[in-house]
């Protein structure tokens, strides 16, 4: 017989670990929309070149990490390997930026990119992400972080770090461009053969290159922050003092440069010590001219967008409360069968979750399923019970029993739950 498997770099995700999932989502909706954020669902796939022209020709996920087929039509479709182009393709042809600005918007779902698997990394991973489009305030980076921060709090999350950067503006980036070029001119022969094409082509993106040589050779490189301009200065200087005003412990990391290239001042990410080489849970910054390059009006906007599975992850290690039925009716005999329905059926409907027994299961059984279930409580009918009228339970946390009458069973549950 075949035998069926989940293809490579992909992921179940079921009872207990799904109810940590809920949770992250849960909490993600109840922040955000605190800020304002409303969600916007965008389709899984898009036309290629919405992704290839925003997210960078030259950069790696564009290069080697797009599921990219053609479809019956002869059209070039790609799953979505993140979520921003899609959010601004969706403002730009539903003309959004007709509505008072700035729109914010949140997303969740599964993304894709070929990328070679291990822990944390993944082919398929789920991202919840915000993005708010219209403004260049600072003080929208600022709230953006704040509001990180809060969701990672909630969720109990607490030993993470902040690094920001600002990696200047189309105004500033060519003259960087050139001091980069420049610095790397001698070492090109040492270069991967990827890295050779970028130094023509886009030279920061050697910058984020993963292989052991090209890390070397790069090392002492002039960094983007002396080389931004004074608009960019002013507007990073401004967005540090209100996290400073807010407490926000922040780390400057002049080094990073981010994997796509829609990105202009502001950057950021939020990593873990506890992950190992996958180590940012969230990242993101402003792109302010992805939306122009779309087609739209010049619309400054920020976003960001957190990892699931890493923060589902780190939340593992943390003891979590997972969900339990509130009462088990076990059964003995067709007539309390068809009671323990009747009974099920009201405390159902008042919202409680109830399990049964079903045919052929002893009451050894039925009670070790209740066990496993961490069931609160056990109620046990037999035709001893049909015929008293009075029902036996147990707490099943310490063995306390009694007795109570039928017709007050759903009294009884109500006081107790
Ligand atoms: P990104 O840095 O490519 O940014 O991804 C954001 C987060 O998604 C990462 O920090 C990581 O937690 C998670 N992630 C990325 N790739 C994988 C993978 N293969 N397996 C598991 N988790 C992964 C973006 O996607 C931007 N769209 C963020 C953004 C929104 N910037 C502005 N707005």
């Amino acid at each position: 017989m075949t035998k069926y498997h989940a293809p490579k770099g992909v992921q179940d995700i079921y009872p207990p670990d799904i109810y940590l999932w809920q949770n992250v989502e849960n909490v993600a909706k109840e922040v955000f929309s605190a800020y304002g954020f409303q969600e916007l669902r965008a389709p899984i796939f898009e036309m290629t070149d919405v992704f290839t022209r925003s997210i960078g020709e030259d950069t790696d996920i564009v290069e080697k990490e797009m599921y990219t087929f053609t479809d019956k039509a002869r059209r070039s479709i790609t799953l979505r390997p993140e979520g921003t182009a899609p959010v601004v393709r969706c403002y730009v042809e539903n003309r959004l930026y007709n509505l008072p600005s700035p729109q914010k918007f949140y997303y969740s779902g599964p993304m894709f990119r070929y990328e070679r698997p291990q822990k944390g990394r993944f082919r398929q991973f789920y991202q919840i992400g915000v993005e708010a489009l219209g403004t260049s305030d600072p003080k929208l980076d600022a709230e953006i972080l704040i509001m990180l921060r809060v969701f990672f709090e909630r969720l109990g999350l607490k030993e993470l770090s902040y690094e920001v950067n600002s990696i200047g503006c189309e105004k500033c980036r060519p003259d960087y461009k050139k001091v980069l070029l420049n610095f790397f001119s001698g070492r090109i022969e040492g270069f991967c053969p990827d890295c050779k094409r970028r130094y023509e082509h886009n030279p920061l993106r050697i910058l984020d290159c993963k292989v052991e040589a090209c890390i070397k050779l790069r090392a002492g490189s002039p960094k983007m922050m002396d080389f931004i301009c004074s608009d960019c200065r002013a507007h990073f200087e401004s967005f540090l003092e209100l996290l400073r005003l807010a407490d926000f412990q922040y780390v400057i990391n002049p080094s990073m440069v981010r994997g796509l290239d829609y990105y202009t001042r502001t950057a950021f990410e939020v990593t873990s010590k506890r992950l190992g080489a996958q180590n940012a849970v969230a990242a993101g910054g402003r792109y302010d001219r992805l939306v122009e390059e779309f087609g739209g009006p010049p619309t400054p906007a920020i976003g960001f967008a957190i990892g699931m599975e890493r923060i589902v992850e780190l939340l593992k290690t943390g003891n979590p409360q997972i969900p339990a039925p509130e009462i088990f009716i076990a059964t003995i005999g067709a007539p309390a069968e068809k009671e323990g329905l009747v009974i099920a059926s009201k405390l159902r409907e008042k919202g409680m979750w109830v399990e049964l027994g079903y045919a052929g299961q002893s009451l050894k059984s039925q009670m070790r399923r209740a066990d496993r279930l961490s069931a609160k409580y056990a109620l046990i009918i037999g035709d001893d019970e049909i015929r008293s009228g009075k029902l036996n339970w147990k707490r099943l946390s310490d063995g306390t029993q009694g007795e109570i009458p039928i017709n007050e069973v759903l009294n009884f549950f109500k006081a107790s739950s």
